[in-house]
C-alpha cells in the first residue's frame, strides 16, 4: 500500500508546532508496519536542503491565475528521516525560510497542492491513498474529484487529519481563478458561509477524516470555529486517533540532548542532576519544584494567562516554586511575560524563541509542566513530559483529557483542572507542590508516568487499520 502524507510541516525540516512532530514520525512507524509511506511537502530555504543530498526527480509547470509556475520535485536521496521525503520547489513561492505568515499564503498553498497533483498525475507510481494534514492541503480531496486535469486521480482514497480546527484557510471567492479549473457544478463544495473554506472542503470531499484525539472529535461537534455542524454532518466518516510520540527522539534513556540520561529506575538522580545543571544555566534555584511552560504564545494555548498566574503564585508562595517559560508567538503576550519576569528575577526565567534542544533539557529538568489550553486537539508536550517523569498539570480538554488522569483517580499520574480561572489553576499547582514535598508520593507518580506507553506504535496501527478499511 502506497500512502503519501501531504503537509506543510515536517520535523526536523520545518517545524512550527505539533503538526511537524506528527508528520515527521507517523510515516516511519507506518513503514514498520509494512506500509510504503512517504511525505510530500513544500521546499523551504532551511538548513535541511543544504545539509542533505537532493535528487531532482520531476519538473513541470502549470498556470495559476496569470502566472506560469515552474516547479521541481526534489527527493532527499538517502531517506535519512526513515521515510522518503519529497520537496516541491517553486521559485518565489515555495523557496522561503519560514512556513507561515507571508501575505500571499493562499497563492502559496494553492501552488503547492496544484504542483503536487500535476506531478502525481504525470507519474506511473501513483499512491493508493493520500493523507492530507490540516487546511493547507484541504483542497486536494476536492481537486482529485472535480478538477478537469486530475480526474484520473479520482480513485485515490483520501484521509484528512485535523490537527487544529481553529484555522481553516479561508479564501475569498475572488481567488477562485487561482485554482486548477474545476467543474463549476460542484463549486459549492468549496464554500462555507460565503467564502472558500479549505477545511470545510476537505471534510465534505475526503473519504474519512481523523482528529488527533477522541476527546477533540467530540468537542468539534459542539464548537469548531463555525464548522461544528459540518463536523457533525460528516461524523460517519470520522475517527479520533490520539497522537503518539517518536521514542527515537523522546526517551530520556537515550536522548543525546540531555546532560545525563536516565530511566524509570534512575529517575530520581537523573532528574536531580539535569535540574541542577539546567537551573545553573538559566539562573534559577534548584532546591524548590520547577514548573515549566513550553509552547507557542497563543490565546488557544492559554499563554496569555501566564503573567497573572505567576503573580498569583508568588502572592501565595513566595519561595516555593521556580518557573521556566520556553516559547514565542504573540508579541503582546511575549511583552507581558517579559515584564513579569522582571518582578521575580530569582524565581522566573524565560527563553523567547523556538529551541528544540533546550526543550529536551527543560523536560528532563522540570518537576511539572503546565498546559492551561483553551483548545488542545491532542497536545504532545504532556506526552513528552510524562516520558521524562515530569508531571503534567493540564486543563481537562481535548487530547489532554484523553491522556492525563488526575492523581485523585485510580492509576492517576497528573493534575487536572476544569476551569481556566487563575485561582483554580494555582490551587492545582499547589496540590502538585504538596505531592512533590512527599518523596514517596513523588517517586510513585514519576514511576507511573514513565511506565506509560504513548509511542507511535499503537496509534500508527489505527491509521493503518483505517487505510486498510478504505482500500479493501
Ligand atoms: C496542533 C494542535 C496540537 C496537536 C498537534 C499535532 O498543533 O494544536 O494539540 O498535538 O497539532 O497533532
Amino acid at each position: 500500500m502506497k500512502v503519501i502524507h501531504l503537509s506543510v510541516e515536517c520535523f526536523p525540516i520545518a517545524k512550527v508546532g505539533g503538526l511537524a512532530d506528527v508528520v515527521g514520525a507517523l510515516p516511519k512507524y507506518q513503514r514498520k508496519l509494512g506500509i510504503d509511506a512517504s511525505v510530500v511537502m513544500p521546499y523551504y530555504n532551511r538548513p535541511f536542503v543544504t545539509e542533505n543530498a537532493l535528487l531532482n526527480i520531476y519538473e513541470g509547470s502549470f498556470s495559476q491565475g496569470d502566472e506560469i509556475l515552474a516547479y521541481t520535485v526534489w527527493k532527499e536521496q538517502y531517506d535519512t528521516l526513515g521515510f522518503p521525503v519529497y520537496l516541491i520547489y517553486i521559485e518565489g513561492k515555495l523557496d522561503r525560510p519560514e512556513v507561515y505568515c507571508y501575505p500571499d499564503e493562499a497563492e502559496q498553498w494553492i501552488a503547492f497542492q496544484h504542483a503536487f497533483l500535476d506531478w502525481i498525475v504525470n507519474t506511473d507510481n501513483k499512491p493508493d491513498l493520500i493523507n492530507c494534514h490540516d487546511h493547507h492541503v484541504g483542497l486536494v480531496p476536492f481537486l482529485i474529484k472535480y478538477a478537469y486535469s486530475f480526474q484520473s486521480l479520482a480513485g485515490i482514497k483520501t484521509v484528512f487529519t485535523v490537527h487544529n480546527g481553529q484555522y481553516q484557510g479561508w479564501l475569498s471567492w475572488d481567488k477562485a481563478h487561482l485554482l486548477p479549473s474545476f467543474d463549476g457544478y460542484h463549486g459549492g463544495l468549496l464554500d462555507w458561509d460565503g467564502v472558500i473554506n479549505p477545511m470545510a472542503t476537505a471534510l465534505k470531499c475526503c473519504d474519512r477524516y481523523t482528529t488527533v484525539s477522541e476527546g477533540y472529535l467530540e468537542e468539534l461537534f459542539v464548537e469548531a470555529n463555525g464548522l461544528q455542524d459540518l463536523f457533525k454532518h460528516e461524523r460517519a466518516k470520522a475517527i479520533g486517533i490520539v497522537n503518539g510520540i517518536d521514542v527515537e527522539f523522546w526517551d530520556p534513556a537515550i536522548d543525546q540532548l540531555l546532560p545525563l540520561n536516565y530511566t524509570s529506575t534512575t529517575v530520581k538522580k537523573g532528574k536531580e542532576q539535569n535540574k541542577k545543571i539546567f537551573c545553573e544555566k538559566v539562573g534559577l534555584p534548584f532546591d524548590i519544584p520547577l514548573l515549566s511552560y513550553i509552547g507557542r504564545f497563543a490565546f488557544e494555548k492559554g499563554a496569555d494567562l501566564l503573567p497573572e498566574l505567576i503573580r498569583e503564585m508568588y502572592s501565595l508562595n513566595e519561595n516555593k516554586i521556580a518557573i521556566f517559560i520556553l516559547g514565542s508567538g504573540d508579541d503582546i503576550i511575549q511583552g507581558e511575560i517579559a515584564n513579569i519576569i522582571q518582578l521575580y528575577p530569582n524565581q522566573v526565567s524565560v527563553f523567547f524563541g523556538y529551541n528544540e534542544s533546550l526543550a529536551h533539557e527543560v523536560y528532563a529538568a522540570s518537576d511539572m509542566l503546565i498546559m492551561p489550553s483553551r483548545v488542545e486537539p491532542c497536545g504532545l508536550n504532556q506526552l513528552y513530559a510524562l516520558q521524562y517523569g515530569t508531571i503534567p498539570i493540564v486543563r481537562n480538554i481535548g487530547g489532554l483529557k484523553d491522556t492525563v488522569i488526575d492523581i485523585d483517580h485510580d492509576n492517576g499520574y497528573g493534575f487536572v483542572f476544569e476551569e481556566l480561572d487563575i485561582k483554580n489553576i494555582s490551587l492545582t499547582i499547589n496540590r502538585a507542590i504538596s505531592v512533590f514535598n512527599i518523596p514517596k508520593s513523588l517517586e510513585s507518580i514519576r514511576g507511573k508516568a514513565m511506565k506509560l506507553d504513548f509511542s507511535w506504535d499503537k496509534s500508527a496501527k489505527k491509521y493503518v487499520a483505517l487505510y486498510n478499511q478504505l482500500l479493501k
